[in-house]
């Protein structure tokens, strides 16, 4: 049975219609907005390959996150751009760093917000990779100890979420177990499990100014052909303890998330990039793009593509359109 007894489009004819029968209903209430913390005070200083983006000292993170909440959204995750750097990230290890103090802050505030924290050694290295240097390569197992530890001190500053994005093996065991053998058994951990190693992440590696110094990170982030791969990540990181899992970057990995969503049930997080959020705010700046329109679609995909969490710049603005 075909047309004329057929027509979808008698469901379309309306907006009401239309509403009624839609299968994706974005919400700001499963976005996660990404900040930048640096030193100082009152310094908000835009990224230049992100518009709307700002590094912030720890009183201007507070005031960013006043309005997040107030306009629905749960929860934001921090990166930190320290004071100095050193080739073990000692600078991320300290009760006083800069992701330290902005999460204190922000908990001082009273807000209703997640704070998640990235746990990572790329932006407090002087080398700029995401572990620590040994014979020239990224030394995996000397690596976990540093980030259990950093781990570690954000559970102490207050975080609500931890996510190592490191992509070092074992890295979820060795916070587990650090965060447990000091109470912290009820934080849990986001993995960024199937992280690949993406030309799209440019534009934050100027708002982190975590530019890897030589080499590149295909030692340890995955190989954008593989999906199967994703699947074994996943997996391990589960097996080690991991709450949640997340895919990123998102758009041209929409399969991914969708593999990734049928086969497991934990809550699954896409990271929308900063470099997809520079490409729509390019495009948009030159007319090229109708801007709210694009970014609706997209997260939409990524919902529908099977994510439950998204992380976005676009967060703010989404929230404003979706009201
Ligand atoms: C590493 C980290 C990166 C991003 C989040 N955590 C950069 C990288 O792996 O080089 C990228 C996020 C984005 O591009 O928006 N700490």
């Amino acid at each position: 049975m075909s047309f004329p007894v057929h027509r979808p489009r008698r469901l379309r004819k309306t907006e009401l219609l239309r509403n009624l029968v839609r299968e994706t209903r974005l919400s700001p209430a499963s976005f996660v907005y990404p900040l930048f913390v640096c030193p100082g005070t009152s310094v908000r200083q835009e990224v230049a390959s992100m518009p709307g983006v700002f590094q912030q000292s720890a009183d201007r993170i507070v005031e960013d996150c006043r309005e997040v909440e107030g306009l629905g959204i749960p929860s934001v995750i921090l990166f930190g751009l320290p004071e100095t750097k050193d080739p073990r990230g000692e600078s991320s290890l300290q009760a006083s760093g800069v992701v330290q103090r902005a999460v204190e802050a922000i908990r001082r505030a009273k807000l209703n917000l997640a704070v998640i924290t990235d746990v990572c050694l790329c932006e407090y290295t002087d080398h700029g990779h995401c572990g620590v240097i040994e014979n020239g390569e990224v030394a995996n197992d000397a690596t976990l100890a540093i980030l259990a530890e950093q781990a570690l001190s954000h559970a102490r500053a207050g975080a609500d979420i931890v996510a190592p994005s490191d992509m070092m093996d074992g890295r979820v065991a060795a916070i587990r177990k650090k965060l447990d053998e000091n109470s912290f058994q009820d934080l849990p951990i986001l993995a960024y499990a199937a992280k690949y190693c993406s030309g799209f992440y440019g534009p934050f590696r100027e708002a982190a100014d975590s530019a890897p110094q030589f080499g590149d990170r295909r030692s340890y982030q995955m190989d954008p052909a593989n999906a199967r791969e994703a699947l074994k990540e996943v997996a391990l990181d589960l097996e080690e303890g991991a709450d949640m899992i997340m895919v990123k970057p998102a758009l041209p990995y929409l399969d991914v998330i969708r593999r990734v969503r049928v086969e497991f049930s934990v809550p699954l997080g896409g990271y929308n990039v900063s470099g997809e959020y520079s490409m729509v705010k390019a495009a948009a700046q030159n007319g090229w793009l109708e801007e709210k329109r694009v970014v609706l679609e997209i997260l939409t995909g990524i919902q529908r593509a099977g994510a439950d969490v998204i992380l976005t710049y676009h967060a703010k603005d989404a929230a404003r359109w979706l009201k």
